[in-house]
């Protein structure tokens, strides 16, 4: 058998050593070269015996065992009825085929086996798959099974991001210290306040410099995230689902897979993250830009909530036929007694009171004017002023006869019985054979409290049935799409890419809130994944009043929609939305395929953020003031990414109208100017004394 494994793709490598007996990763960072002896770098990274330590180098390897005389948090937690909590995994298969390593592992005395996949795609990403087997007689409980990586001792920084409702990622950055750093969800689902990948960076990486190690979850359930330093300096991060007692006891020969981990290595900060990420999930054969460009969206929520009345939708379809909308999304309000947010949800019957035949006349009205049908469903929920709850009470997940605290008067449906999953597999189907829908915006709005099935927790479970009901509903309707939504940003995760086509990134849809939560959203999601509307003049959420244009740079950089009552937009507007609609039509192809570029700024007055295209042929960035500036001039506009050598024509762009200029007079570029990549990177173009809040777009177009 191999005793070292080395996986290396697009700069990075993984180097696996076999040679203790249980796997440990050797390196994962930069690219090595050739490796020409393994025995010497294994030389190389043999520990001393510090005093007062155990007599031999200590090896944790990937599971950290204490019998391997580890002290830190091992990768497995388990026991036996209290015995086998101690393991020590032998290796009894390890093999590699092109970019895959595969190593199987067993513990004969605790009567337990591993099989462990670590596969470095062609992009750098590294997938970690790890499932444990009881081989055992008796019931063994996991209690704890994390992917663990190793940071070199030159990581001194982690990133993660926080948030909550109106307000989802934003980022906290600290040193490392000894001790764990633990990002851990409970709410049954991944959570605005989810990090979607936690990040490890050498002193003062940023978007364009220093070392960054990523470790994300494809998960949506609860979840934890950890980077640990121990006593003796050395860092790890890791990633798992975080089980609840008893979540996860496994008969005799059952397993239990531990969530993929998606780990990242850049040498050119941040932004490098990000790359590698976009071109692997760009990859994916289903990845919504490889079936068809991100139709222009427009979600009518906040046009008319809950007053759904067929004239009124008939007047916004024609307005948004007139800005050239693609897509029309019936929220909120159409199904059983549902004319608040205070009952229905479990009835997913289209409701006579409001839409007297159907909602075939929506369809027909729609179909006359070219634009997709989508239909919005939380099918994961129950009210208790429901015909659903009243049929059936037992399909509400709880622990014993005590509900949980309501929330957005609701309950959760337990989807993991099976009588529960198929009434709304099939009533969802009803609807969605009853005229031409392509689309669903699923969502979510509430946290998983005392989620028990039977007595017991069930979050894991509930999440496979949503992954496998979204599945199911993809295959009965070939080409349907869905959005995952939950109170806006609460379930935007790598697990629910691989099951949908289009996060709800917020529910805020103020420009300004936006361009924090869109930045950070995207540090690996891909923004033509990432819904992103223009909103009403004044946000709904925040009460802050924005241009239209501001609004409009801003909703361009994911995918584009409107939700707005565009029925009461002037003349102006209108010409405005449409010819923004053009612009994102004549562009999306590149705003979606492109690298994403987040130019670091002196001070924290503005965002200039752009994508250029793979071959660098074309780029678009924005340049978005947040602030008044200190200075009286406000940041150059340096336009990185671009080839040095070639020449690009350069203009000033602005899509739905002029930005808000306080300056006496403008720079000299605005109509166009032709510069290298290198002088555009080095000198750039001033930047004119942009108001507060206010953004445009430089176009840059190789010649
Ligand atoms: C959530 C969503 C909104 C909207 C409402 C409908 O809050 O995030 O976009 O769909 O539900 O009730």
């Amino acid at each position: 058998m191999n005793n070292v494994f080395a996986l290396s793709a697009s700069g990075s490598a993984v180097v696996i050593d076999l040679t203790s007996g249980s796997p440990s990763i050797l390196h994962w960072g930069a690219d090595l070269g050739p490796i020409e002896s393994t025995d010497d770098l294994l030389r190389a990274v043999t520990d001393p015996v510090p005093h007062a330590d155990l007599d031999a180098p200590i090896k944790p390897g990937l599971w950290r065992e204490n019998s391997m005389g580890f002290l830190g948090r091992p990768a497995l937690l388990g026991h036996r009825a209290g015995k086998d909590w101690s393991t020590k995994f032998e290796i009894i298969e390890a093999r590699q085929s092109a970019n895959t390593v595969f190593v199987k592992a067993a513990d004969k005395n605790a009567g337990l086996q591993i099989e462990a996949t670590f596969e470095l795609n062609q992009f750098g990403v590294l997938l970690v798959n790890q499932t444990i087997t009881n081989t055992g007689a008796s019931d063994f409980e996991v209690t704890e099974f994390n992917t663990w990586l190793p940071l070199p001792e030159r990581v001194s920084e982690s990133l993660d991001y926080t948030g909550a409702w109106i307000k989802e990622r934003q980022p906290q950055r600290r040193e490392i210290q000894t001790g764990t750093w633990a990002r851990e969800v409970r709410e049954g689902r991944s959570s605005h306040d989810y990090t979607i990948a936690q990040l490890a960076m050498t002193k003062g990486a940023n978007y364009q410099q220093g070392e960054v190690w990523s470790v994300g979850l494809l998960w949506s359930g609860n979840s934890r995230h950890l980077i640990e330093r121990q006593p003796t300096g050395r860092t790890t991060i890791a990633a798992g689902e975080l089980l609840l007692p008893g979540e996860m006891i496994l008969n005799s020969g059952d397993s239990y897979s531990a969530p993929t981990i998606a780990a990242a290595y850049s040498s050119e900060g941040i932004d490098g993250i990000t790359d590698r990420h976009y071109r692997w999930l760009r990859s994916r054969a289903n990845h919504p830009t490889n079936i068809k460009p991100r139709p222009l969206t427009l979600n009518v929520w906040e046009a008319v909530y809950f007053n759904h009345n067929l004239q009124k939708l008939t007047e916004l379809a024609d307005v948004a036929k007139t800005v050239g909308v693609e897509r029309f999304v019936l929220d909120d309000g159409w199904f059983g007694s549902r004319r608040d947010d205070s009952s229905g949800l479990g009835d997913w019957v289209v409701a006579k009171e409001v839409w007297p035949n159907g909602l075939k006349p929506l369809a027909d009205v729609l179909e006359a004017r070219g634009i997709e049908f989508g239909l919005w469903f939380e099918g994961e929920m129950i009210q208790v002023d429901s015909d659903l709850y009243r049929a059936h009470p037992e399909w509400t997940l709880q622990v014993g006869d005590r509900l949980p605290p309501e929330g957005r008067f609701q309950q959760v449906l337990d989807l993991t019985h099976e009588g529960a999953y198929q009434h709304v597999l099939e009533q969802v189907s009803e609807v969605l054979s009853s005229c031409k829908i392509s689309y669903i915006k699923w969502d979510h709005n509430r946290t998983l409290v005392e989620p028990g099935h039977l007595g017991h927790a069930a979050v894991h479970n509930q999440t496979l049935a949503i992954y496998r009901l979204f599945d199911e509903l993809k295959s009965r309707f070939p080409g349907l799409e869905i959005e995952s939504c939950s109170s806006g940003g609460g379930r935007i995760d790598l697990g629910m890419v691989m099951h949908s086509d289009r996060f709800w990134t917020s529910d805020c849809n103020d420009a300004l809130e936006r361009q924090y939560i869109q930045r950070y959203t995207q540090t690996v999601i891909p923004p033509e994944l990432l819904g992103s509307h223009i909103g009403p003049t004044t946000a709904h959420t925040s009460h802050r009043t924005h241009s239209l244009s501001f609004r409009a740079v801003t909703a361009l950089f994911g995918h584009a929609g409107i939700e707005w009552d565009i029925t009461g937009c002037t003349d102006e507007e209108i010409a405005s939305l449409k010819s923004w609609a053009d612009y994102y039509k004549a562009n999306r192809d590149l705003l979606h395929s492109g690298k994403m570029i987040r130019v670091e700024q002196p001070n924290d007055e503005a965002f200039l953020h752009g994508v250029v295209a793979q071959d660098k042929s074309k780029a678009i960035f924005a340049y978005a003031a947040l602030k008044a500036t200190a200075g009286s001039l406000p940041n150059t506009l340096q336009l990185l990414g671009l080839e040095a050598a070639a020449n690009y024509r350069v203009k000033l762009v602005e899509p739905a109208g002029a930005a808000f200029w306080i300056g006496r007079k403008a720079p000299h570029w605005f109509d166009g100017v032709t510069l290298s990549g290198a002088a555009l990177a080095q000198v750039g173009l001033k930047t004119p004394v942009l108001a507060p809040e206010q953004a445009f777009l430089v176009e840059a177009v190789r010649v």
